[in-house]
């Protein structure tokens, strides 16, 4: 439930929507949805199994597999990750805060003037960072478990209860089809780069939170069937959460590319045409709120394990420090959406804007690194057996021969082969190298592929 509640949030009713629309509809939500079975399931179960295997923090539990090596990188990237990601997401989360008040109290807001004001802005971003050290300072299982279990059903029902008012607006069928019908010519590397890397920050993938999460986890639960319920349950809300947007953005006649504001712009409007609309919108906005909040406690939980566990700090006092260090990193994301006219047009790896910046960075290649750092770790640096070995712990079937192979010889073929052909080649063509990516990848997937099956990885009573 925690990981669910730590998958479940701004990423699934903010981002997805809004990436769908930049990226082509349909199309984009179809590689979404192969990205998510095909590269994050098979990550996520890499990343709980190192967790439980060797039951430490992200930067422990690279050390106590493999010593002091330079793979301890895909620790301090995730450490880092986290505490940058921090501070842009929980400006978000304050926006969710605001429209809590606007929507109950009928306040007509212009999205743009709202997020140019500073005296908006910072305290709303203030709070909602406050709120997330103060329950991350109560410990994990008080903090982060009670919320969750209570919160995303009802936020679940009241999705539904906004997407059928969505679905029903006048001109809505024009939204259902341009999020349903894809066109395969709009998939370009970029489109397969964006929908990876969605799914990593949606599902928490490549963070190393789910190495914290899994060395909480006892050793009857099944890492398996866990990492698939996280994603199924990720994976719908984000559904749910580009049918609440697309029939309606259609039905105002707006653009579906219309960037990270999408969601904040189209839900208030679809609130007011709802019976009840300002109790709903403010219900809303309130659980979406407690959503993003679940995965702040967790992103925050990542440097702060770290602290607690190798440095021995207080929980209390890592919480607050590093906090509020993530608070002051995450100001000029504050100031990037109309305060500050600089930040807010300054561009670089493709993006305008200060916070789009940290989001491809940070918040898209980044996380492709790690995840694919994380492969080659477990795939070819360790023996991967002994994560088979972890994973069916809890989950017998893991190993069972079902018609050829086993899922567990498949996730080592994932793990070793094709996960990492997928994100190096997206890696590659980011980083400016003029490379024909299916003939990279088809290069890199043999290679892979027969020294896979050439140089097995061997049992430990093999050797
Ligand atoms: N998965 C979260 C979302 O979709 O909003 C974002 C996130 C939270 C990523 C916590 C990573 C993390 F550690």
């Amino acid at each position: 439930m925690a990981a669910a509640g730590s998958a479940i949030g701004l990423g699934n009713i903010w981002r997805f929507p809004y990436l769908t629309g930049e990226n082509g509809g349909a199309a984009f939500v179809f590689v979404y949805i192969l990205c998510v079975v095909f590269i994050g399931i098979p990550v996520m179960w890499n990343e709980l199994a190192l967790g439980r295997y060797t039951q430490k923090n992200p930067i422990g539990a690279i050390i106590a597999v493999r010593g002091k090596t330079p793979w301890v990188i895909i620790g301090i990237l995730s450490f880092i990750v986290c505490f940058l990601v921090l501070g842009y997401y929980s400006v978000i989360a304050g926006w969710t805060i605001g429209y809590i008040f606007t929507s109950l109290f009928k306040v007509q807001m212009n999205f743009a003037s709202f997020t140019a004001n500073l005296a908006y802005m910072i305290p709303l971003y203030a709070l909602f960072i406050f709120l997330t050290i103060w329950i991350v300072q109560c410990g994990i299982e008080k903090g982060i478990e009670r919320w969750t279990k209570i919160l995303m059903p009802i936020l679940f029902f009241l999705c539904i209860v906004v997407c059928i008012r969505s679905v029903t607006l006048p001109n809505a069928m024009a939204g259902v089809r341009y999020y349903l019908v894809p066109d395969f010519a709009k998939i370009t590397p970029q489109v397969v780069l964006a929908a990876v890397g969605q799914a990593f920050f949606s599902l928490s993938v490549g963070w190393g939170l789910m190495i914290v999460y899994g060395s909480y986890m006892s050793k009857q639960q099944s890492i398996v069937s866990g990492g698939v319920s996280v994603a199924v349950a990720d994976t719908t809300v984000a559904l749910l959460g580009g049918f609440m947007v697309f029939p309606a953005v259609f039905a105002f006649g707006k653009s579906p590319a219309g960037g990270p504001t999408l969601t904040f712009e189209v839900l208030p409007q679809v609130f007011e045409m709802m019976p009840g609309g300002s109790i709903v919108g403010a219900g809303f906005f309130l659980l979406l709120m407690l959503a993003a909040l679940t995965s702040s406690i967790s992103m925050l939980e990542v440097p702060v394990s770290y602290y607690v566990d190798e440095k021995k700090w207080s929980r209390k006092y890592a919480s607050w420090i590093v906090g509020i260090m993530a608070f002051i990193v995450g100001i000029p994301s504050a100031l990037s959406c109309g305060a500050s006219q600089w930040l807010s047009s300054v561009e670089f790896v493709g993006q305008k804007g200060f916070m789009n910046i940290m989001d491809q960075f940070f918040g898209t290649l980044s996380l492709v690194l790690i995840a694919l750092l994380i492969c080659l770790f477990t795939g070819w640096r360790c023996n991967i057996h002994d994560f088979v070995d972890e994973m069916a712990i809890g989950a017998p079937g893991f190993k069972q021969k079902r018609l050829i192979f086993s899922l567990a010889q498949m996730w080592m073929f994932f793990t070793r082969v094709l996960c990492p052909t997928v994100l190096t080649v997206l890696l590659l063509s980011q980083i400016g190298f003029k490379i024909n990516p299916v003939h990279v990848a088809i290069v890199l997937f043999l290679l892979l592929a027969i020294l896979h099956f050439v140089f097995p990885a061997k049992r430990k009573n093999q050797a």
